[in-house]
């Protein structure tokens, strides 16, 4: 459920018209509904209710905007942080150092520092010489980093093949067979507090079988690192839970994850941590777009509008649906393509779509797009970074600026020799 619905005939985000947004901010530009990340949120925790320990770690990368972190943090939300940069973001927004886990696969030694510096939560660790690594840096400061290793289960998570991270032939985490060895090397080292397993399959999955597949395989691991004598107390099983993009789709609640956790991590007796990012975000915003033209095609027609592929990449990169509306839909429809001004043929949200009649103009928005949304844009073709609004009961705030080429140009340099 999302808080972007009809009133008076005219979409509204929760209590504003969307069209004042754009008559205020201009276009595009995002718009995101505190009401719905709250909701989402407080979801999430009641599906969760079932597990008795647990801890919420926001994946930053899928809505890293200072304000949608606070909001988050507000909720009882830490973060989970995969650069340096977004664990500046999550400190800034207000998160505890403590709530934060630092997880991805290229961690560079500053950035390793960085964390123990700030005093980070926990470490997921990708292999074993980032172990290593991390135990020198923190014992140089007379320090035990709280760490887990991260394991690929080689589970195939039935997602998108750009989005599936826990195939053995994928980048991500320790093959999980060779994990006791490693666990018995880097436990005995002095600057790390190895403390658990960390499991991370994929986004936007459709189905808890293969979550299920590879929690059993982290709770048979959990038993065999035990028997051989390790302390663990903590499990991170990550985020991935899919949401629907087109009206109508079905997809696991969170409700149904929580019991499903619940039975197979029963008796486990650790905390258990979670990184959920679409499941919270991708609901809660809208890019909003006006209709530069419609323009006759050979099968159907063109409407152009001023967001573009730089502005929401992911369905020039995985295909993705989002659903299309008018923010003043007069009950006509039409068959139409809507594409974006940018020069490539990949950026089109949408082919042969049967939509709202629109004409040049007219507002539109792109549903579902407050994950993996403005924090993927970029300024190809020399467009505007895309700003965010964030809205609340009948107020809005510009949560982001629009950061025009001018802005970035500043930044740029001619070397003398070439003048
Ligand atoms: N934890 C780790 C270690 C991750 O790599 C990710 C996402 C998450 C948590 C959050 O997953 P979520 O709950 O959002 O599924 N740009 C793509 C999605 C990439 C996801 C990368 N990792 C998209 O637009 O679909």
């Amino acid at each position: 459920m999302d808080h972007f619905s009809l009133i008076g005939g005219a979409m509204h985000a929760e209590d504003v018209p969307l069209a004042r947004i754009a008559e205020q901010v201009g276009t595009p530009v995002y718009v995101y509904s505190t009401a719905t990340f709250r909701r989402h949120a407080q979801v999430f925790r009641d599906g969760l209710a079932p597990v008795a320990r647990k801890h919420l770690a926001f994946a930053v990368k899928a809505n890293p905007n200072l304000a949608v972190l606070r909001l988050l943090a507000n909720e009882g939300f830490g973060a989970d942080v995969v650069s340096g940069g977004e664990m500046a973001r999550a400190l800034a927004a207000g998160m505890a150092a403590k709530d934060i886990v630092f997880s991805g696969v290229g961690k560079s030694r500053d950035e390793l520092a960085q964390g123990l510096d700030a005093g980070i939560g926990q470490f997921n660790l990708e292999l074993e010489e980032e172990g290593v690594v991390l135990a020198g840096i923190a014992a140089a400061r007379g320090l035990r980093a709280p760490a887990t290793i991260r394991v690929n289960p080689d589970v195939d998570a039935g997602t998108h093949e750009k989005i599936s991270t826990g195939r053995a032939e994928n980048k991500f985490g320790l093959p999980i067979d060779e994990a006791p060895a490693i666990f018995d090397r880097l436990a005995g080292l002095p600057g790390l507090d190895l403390r658990g397993v960390a499991v991370h399959i994929g986004s936007q999955l459709s189905s808890l079988d293969p979550l299920e597949r590879a929690f059993t395989r982290v709770g048979a691991l959990v038993a065999e690192l035990r028997a051989r004598g390790h302390r663990i107390t903590h499990v991170d099983l990550g985020g991935g839970l899919g949401v629907p993009y087109r009206t109508g789709d079905q997809f696991p609640s969170p409700g149904a994850f929580g019991a499903m956790v619940a039975r197979v991590t029963q008796g486990w007796d650790v905390e258990l941590m979670f990184e959920p990012g679409r499941v919270i975000a991708a609901n809660a915003g809208v890019l909003l777009t006006r209709v530069l033209w419609v323009k006759p095609g050979v099968t159907h027609p063109w409407v152009i509008v001023d967001a573009a592929m730089n502005d929401l990449a992911r369905v020039a990169l995985y295909d993705a649906y989002h659903d299309v509306a008018a923010v003043r839909p007069t009950g006509a429809t039409f068959v139409a393509n809507v594409a974006g001004p940018v020069c490539e043929s990949s950026d089109v949200f949408a082919k042969g779509r049967e939509m709202d009649a629109v004409a040049s103009g007219d507002l539109l928005v792109l549903r579902s797009a407050g994950a993996y949304g403005a924090t993927m844009a970029s300024t190809y073709n020399s467009r505007p970074l895309v700003p965010e609004v964030l809205v609340s009961g009948d107020r809005f705030e510009v949560v982001a600026q629009r950061i025009l080429a001018e802005t970035i140009m500043a930044e740029e340099h001619v070397p003398d020799w070439l003048k």
